[in-house]
């Protein structure tokens, strides 16, 4: 867990350091939060780690933004399996209003724990994020950054560049539904599909509008927005987005849009996945395809995302899980907690102290200063202190 301190050292934009006061949340609101004063110009960050190895890598996420000097203040939550299992309590009350009024962006580790059977903490906390704060751009990056970590052959960093962008409200994620006749030899267990119109424009438009504004990391222009669905057997759902992503696409006559059935586009980003550019699909579609996505990046360890609201406080977490067996161990890989840190502090319009934490790591990877998961031999605590150290500027020759 990361310590939490009476008095935290942060810098300032000018790159003085002072000691700020801290004021403590309600007891209701987590045991381990602090806050600060109204008055800084920092952006204010919630930091909630939550369960399993969420617990191990966020906190070197953190140790890699205060080596940075970056400007801002983070606020510690204890939201998680520990918290609910003591006390019963998932999300304080008005724990998601306070987030969106408090802080600037949250940055969150993983919800999971075997103790919970029913996952009903992760469906508070992390569905209720997404859902309560309307965070509806899940935003997964897929880069390639050495070309050691890609299981294909041939693949360099130069061919995997693309971007998923998963609808985060809707679909199947909605748990519209029930249970009839439970236990019995008739029983009969439904699950809706809810697709509106409003959600499936809002994400195929961002789609297209992330398409225009933003280059790949060689700097050429991002030009295909492909619709991954299942329209063909999920007809009445499936029509909805096709029928949008028509309309919409019509208004970026620049922009190349494409069409992919799921099933086929899985085959697609394993044989060849230089083919892709941005992908725009619905919540569960999402889910599967980005953990497919992560194996083409060196694993789930290496994988980002942003869950976003434009004009909203956002929420970054990487895309792995708790990994229960590997927790408490000192083996998860932190890049993936540390790439999201950089997407926050990009997303927060901090691009060039995002580019040195993605630098880096792109260093320590070259340099084999890695977990065992992607070649290296250096534990989780070990591996961010690398990064740490390096956006620190010190020991640029270790
Ligand atoms: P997982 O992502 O936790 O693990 C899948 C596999 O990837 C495991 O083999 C694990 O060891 C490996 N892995 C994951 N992250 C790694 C890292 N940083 N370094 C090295 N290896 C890593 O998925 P799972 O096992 O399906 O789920 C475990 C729990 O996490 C479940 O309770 C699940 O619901 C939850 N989960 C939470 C989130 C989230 O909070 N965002 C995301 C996915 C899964
Ligand atoms: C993810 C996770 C979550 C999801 C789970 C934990 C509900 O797999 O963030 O990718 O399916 O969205
Ligand atoms: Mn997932």
């Amino acid at each position: 867990m990361i310590p939490v301190s009476s008095v935290v050292r942060f810098q300032n934009r000018g790159g003085a350091q002072r000691d700020t006061e801290v004021n403590s949340y309600p007891e209701s609101l987590g045991r381990d939060c602090v806050t600060f004063p109204a008055v800084s110009q920092n952006k204010r960050i919630a930091i909630i780690p939550g369960d399993g190895i969420g617990k191990e890598v966020i906190p070197e996420a953190v140790k890699v933004l205060t080596a940075l000097g970056a400007p801002v203040e983070t606020s510690q939550f204890d939201w998680g399996a520990d918290r609910y299992l003591a006390d019963g309590v998932t999300v304080p009350p008005d724990g998601f209003t306070m987030l969106g009024r408090d802080f600037d962006a949250i940055l969150v580790g993983a919800f999971g724990d075997p103790r919970v059977r029913s996952n009903i903490h992760a469906k508070e906390i992390l569905l209720g994020m997404r859902f309560r704060m309307d965070l509806y751009a899940n935003l997964r990056p897929v880069r390639l950054l050495d070309a050691a970590l890609c299981p294909l052959k041939g693949i360099e960093p130069k061919d995997i560049d693309f971007v998923v962008l998963r609808e985060n409200t809707e679909g199947v994620y909605t748990d519209a539904g029930g249970v009839f006749k439970q236990g019995t030899p008739d029983e009969i267990a439904i699950q809706e599909d809810i697709n509106t119109r409003k959600g499936v424009e809002r994400i195929i438009r961002y789609a297209f509008e992330y398409c225009e504004r933003h280059q790949k990391q060689d700097g050429s222009l991002r030009q295909r927005v492909l619709l991954c669905d299942k329209s063909n057997a999920m007809t009445h759902a499936g029509g909805l987005w096709q029928r949008v992503f028509k309309e919409v696409s019509a208004e970026y006559p620049q922009i190349k849009a494409e069409h992919m059935y799921v099933d086929a586009l899985c085959m697609q980003m394993v044989r060849d996945p230089r083919q892709f550019d941005v992908i725009v699909t619905n919540n569960m579609f999402g889910d599967i395809v980005t953990d497919l996505a992560a194996g083409l990046q060196g694993g789930l360890g290496m994988a980002a995302s942003g869950n976003i609201h434009p004009g909203q406080t956002s929420m970054f977490e990487p895309v792995h899980g708790s990994a229960p067996p590997i927790a408490g161990k000192n083996i998860a890989n932190p890049f993936g907690a540390i790439l999201t840190a950089a997407m926050m502090l990009a997303h927060l319009g901090l691009a060039e102290e995002a580019a040195r934490i993605e630098a880096a790591v792109l260093e320590a990877i070259r340099q084999k200063k890695t977990t065992q998961d992607i070649g290296g031999n250096l534990g989780t605590s070990e591996a961010g202190e690398w990064v740490a150290r390096r956006v620190a500027g010190v020991g640029h020759k270790q």
